[in-house]
């Protein structure tokens, strides 16, 4: 078996028939740190921040920002090295946020999500100076007024609305989410009654609006078409309302490589095309240019990651199926249980030998806890054999639980050769200590 073509993640190589990561051995590392073992590659994050900023530089001349989508993978260590390159950060709660502050983030560039913030949220968000609230719904619309009116400020706000594109369709339909959760729809006039209700109070500096439709997405089209949506409501707004808009943020979305068949995404040619598009479309229009922000956040840090197994059972079922379990599972990486997400799979020992099909399962007490069904091993793998798992740097670590008690994995980062922890191995005093 030749794995060179399996090897989705930029960092991994091969040497000597074993796996390497951020030029590193990978079974080393893993007897060093343990297993399982959430194992970044800190210059490819920097290289995916870099592909964004240097794109919406050249392509908007400096009109344009990126936010990390920090839900992808939060911890103060990322927070460190994405607000390093220069990157805005997009928070969802008071623990990003308190988070990213103890990171020594500069708050005053953060975008701060959610469709039920509650009060107490909206209060330590405020207390922390979060930049920019992006408002979800009317009652937080008057919440946050209130909060500011009280405090004697005006606190910077976006809309979230729903421009009602269907990503999966990559139609534009009158009603494709329009029944989100999320935002204001625009079909049906409660974007404009919340653009009017927040132009009539004093407590917030509407400064223009937002839009997330897709996600893993390999082209621009669903950006140019909510983008095409959000400029003929800004124009609008600017004809109905005086409004005129400094910022639109499209949201985040662009897709990574979970499998060899998966494409290579050209960030910057993409991000090209729909500045063009939106540049031309403003004209068109009337309005001028906002500052447009992108909101990545898997594509930041997902090929960045994989996540580091020991083998424990082998089980063979004759004329059935052969299951591989690991050490971990649906309590450190949920997504393919939860949305039967890909993944490719490799062993550390990666010489040329003959394999098997198997289930990559975990250690869950659960029969849909698998990590990855149809995967490739050695014919031979046995107990205290590794694999890894490609692309989990994003929504892995976020979306961790303790299920089944088990304590969440470390997230180790390597550095110019030397690997480094940024987030402890949790304990099992850990798991107790909320306990009376
Ligand atoms: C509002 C918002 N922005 C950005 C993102 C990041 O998306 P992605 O990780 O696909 O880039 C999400 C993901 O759910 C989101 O909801």
């Amino acid at each position: 078996m030749n794995y060179e073509d399996k090897l989705i993640c930029p960092s991994l190589g091969i040497k000597d028939g074993r796996l390497t990561f951020a030029g590193l051995d990978v079974t080393s590392v893993a007897r060093e740190f343990g297993t399982p073992l959430y194992l970044y590659d800190e210059g490819r994050i920097r290289e995916n921040c870099r592909a964004y900023t240097k794109a919406l530089k050249e392509a908007f001349s400096g009109g344009a920002e990126a936010a990390y989508a920090s839900k992808a993978a939060s911890f103060k260590q990322m927070y460190r090295v994405v607000t390093g390159e220069n990157m805005s950060i997009d928070v969802v709660s008071v623990g990003e946020i308190l988070t990213a502050k103890a990171a020594g983030v500069d708050l005053s560039r953060a975008y701060f999500h959610s469709n039920n913030k509650t009060d107490a949220d909206i209060r330590a968000a405020m207390d922390c100076g979060v930049g920019t609230f992006v408002i979800d719904s009317l009652d937080e619309l008057s919440a946050v007024d209130s909060e500011a009116a009280s405090r004697g400020i005006r606190q910077k706000a976006l809309l979230r609305l729903t421009p009602g594109i269907d990503p999966h369709t990559f139609k534009a339909v009158a009603t494709g989410k329009v029944d989100s959760k999320f935002g204001f729809a625009i079909t049906t006039g409660q974007a404009k009654e919340a653009l009017e209700k927040a132009l009539s109070y004093r407590g917030i500096d509407l400064c223009g609006f937002h839009c997330h439709v897709g996600s893993q997405l390999f082209d621009s089209d669903v950006y140019i078409r909510s983008s095409e949506i959000m400029i003929d409501f800004i124009a609008q707004a600017k004809a109905e309302n005086g409004f005129v808009t400094r910022v639109l943020d499209l949201g985040g979305g662009y897709g990574v490589r979970y499998l060899p068949s998966h494409p290579k995404l050209d960030v910057a040619a993409n991000i090209k095309q729909l500045a063009d598009f939106v540049k031309s479309k403003c004209a068109e229009k009337g309005v001028a240019l906002p500052k447009i922000v992108l909101e990545p956040g898997r594509s930041i840090v997902a090929d960045a990651a994989i996540t580091v197994y020991t083998v424990g059972s082998v089980k063979k079922i004759p004329g059935y199926i052969n299951y591989v379990s690991v050490d971990g599972g649906m309590s450190d990486n949920v997504r393919y249980a939860m949305y039967s997400s890909p993944y490719t799979v490799l062993p550390a020992d990666v010489s040329d030998k003959e394999t098997m099909i198997c289930t990559l399962a975990g250690r869950c007490c659960e029969s849909g806890d698998v990590i990855q069904p149809n995967v490739e091993l050695p014919a031979d793998i046995k107990r205290g054999d590794l694999v890894a798992v490609q692309t989990t740097g994003a929504y892995n670590y976020s979306m961790a639980s303790n299920y089944n008690r088990i304590p969440r994995p470390p997230v180790v980062m390597i550095k110019d050769g030397e690997a480094y922890v940024a987030v402890r191995r949790e304990t099992y005093e850990d798991l107790m200590q909320y306990d009376n």
